[in-house]
């Protein structure tokens, strides 16, 4: 028996929503609903965290002492979320973390959200019981990216903002770049198809998966892209964020220490 507690709550923030649930982090089950609130308009920092706050009051059910995860669409290093791709500029360089705890008066674990849902496919989904070197793209306003090798989440991949045809790719291959321009499903697919192509190059991992709301039609697109490396939809849908982060709440340990990177300073 692990001595880490089973049940976490699990809370994602979107640039339309905020989900949360109460999560059984062994099995991946959902414990109570889902609450889902409205993303307050604009995305400003307080706003988001007020929101937070009364989406908790909802899950009243969660023990008193149960792990909150929390995710958002930002890098999150060191507690702090360092860019602002598609939420509110307000939050670049903001101690988000210690904020959220301020308010909420209780300690939390702050990720980025395609870490959240990568992390949750590979212990729950897609890739349940998968080892080697897994990327997790999610498609929808941005394009979110995680790196899971042999289980161990490599924090804040921003892969979605690769450098392909001297642009930002996300603003060209996201769904909401499929959205914007009218693309059929043959067209995105193309540019999916270059997307991917770059980044098996680059990276040579063992699978891809497929994430994001449009990937529930990933008939229509994923047959037409043709890359060495296997590409797989995701299967835990729009419960893969809150799963991630509330199991990282329990786990902390998977996301890598920076300082098990760079090591302490050595005393003089
Ligand atoms: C952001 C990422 C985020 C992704 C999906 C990108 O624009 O830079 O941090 O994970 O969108 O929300």
């Amino acid at each position: 028996m692990s001595d880490t507690p089973t049940i976490a709550i699990g809370i994602d923030i979107g640039g339309t929503g905020i989900k949360g649930a109460i999560v059984n982090t062994e099995t991946g089950e959902l414990l109570s609903d889902r609450i889902k609130i409205a993303t307050p308009e604009g995305g400003k920092p307080k706003d988001v965290i007020d929101t937070v706050e009364q989406l908790l009051i909802q899950l009243k059910d969660a023990p008193k002492d149960a792990p909150i995860g929390i995710d958002f669409p930002a890098v999150v290093q060191q507690g702090r979320t360092m860019s602002a791709a598609n939420v509110s500029k307000k939050w670049i360089g903001l101690e988000a973390e210690k904020l959220f705890e301020d308010n909420l008066k209780r300690d939390i674990t702050f990720v980025n959200d395609a870490d959240a849902a990568g992390y949750a496919e590979v212990r729950f989904g897609a890739a349940k019981g998968k080892n080697g070197l897994i990327i997790m793209t999610t498609l929808g306003t941005g394009i979110g990216t995680a790196i899971i090798y042999n289980g161990v989440l490599i924090p804040n991949a921003e892969l979605g903002h690769i450098q392909i045809e001297g642009g930002d790719y996300e603003k060209k291959a996201s769904y909401a770049a499929k959205e914007r321009d009218e693309l059929s499903w043959t067209h995105w697919a193309a540019r999916l198809q270059t997307y991917y192509s770059e980044l098996e190059n680059l990276l040579w991992p063992d699978l891809f998966i497929v994430g994001g709301g449009v990937s529930k039609s990933y008939e229509e697109f994923l047959p037409k892209i043709s890359i060495r490396t296997p590409l797989v939809p995701a299967t835990l849908r729009n419960n893969a964020g809150i799963l991630g982060a509330a199991s990282l709440a329990v786990q902390p340990k998977v996301l890598v220490n920076v300082n098990q990177l760079v090591g302490e300073p050595t005393p003089k």
